[in-house]
């Protein structure tokens, strides 16, 4: 799988959610996303954006296309520098907050984009690639 394009957008305040959101949605209809689609990616990536906010302090959102073989598709990468995740499997759990969500943030994006990978490392930070192929 090789990227064909990329950009790093910062994500340190709700505007720049909301310009990460409009990039988002913006390189899914030049890439030919259907509207269902574009909104399943960017209502998972306005998730993890939240969730870098407000427990990662802020990070940077990654987006990029990619091509394999026989496709293509768009990833992005949301990730921080705050506190980490100590324990991945109970964050993932639906119903689980540390603070006053509702806990569906992780486990909705999931279900959303299936294709989703978590890395998290307590004092280093958290890491979230999701993707979506045509
Ligand atoms: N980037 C992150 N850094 C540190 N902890 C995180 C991060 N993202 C998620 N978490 C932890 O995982 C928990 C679950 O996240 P999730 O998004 O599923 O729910 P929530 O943000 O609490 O509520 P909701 O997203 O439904 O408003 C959070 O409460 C928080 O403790
Ligand atoms: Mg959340």
């Amino acid at each position: 799988m090789k990227p064909t394009h990329f950009e790093i957008l910062p994500l340190q305040s709700d505007e720049d959610l909301v310009q990460v959101r409009q990039k988002l949605r913006a390189r899914m209809v030049e890439l030919g996303f259907t509207l269902v689609e574009q909104t399943k990616m960017v209502t998972a990536a306005s998730e993890l954006g939240r969730n870098a906010l407000l427990y990662g302090g802020g990070g940077t959102a990654r987006l990029e296309s990619v091509e394999d073989s026989n496709r293509l598709g768009l990833r992005m990468t949301i990730e921080d520098q705050g506190a980490g995740i100590a324990d991945i499997e109970q964050a993932m759990t639906d119903g689980y907050t540390s603070g006053s969500g509702l806990g569906l943030g992780l486990g909705g994006s999931k279900r959303l984009v299936k294709d989703f990978e978590l890395w998290s490392e307590p004092g280093l930070g958290t890491r979230v690639t999701i993707a979506l192929w045509k």
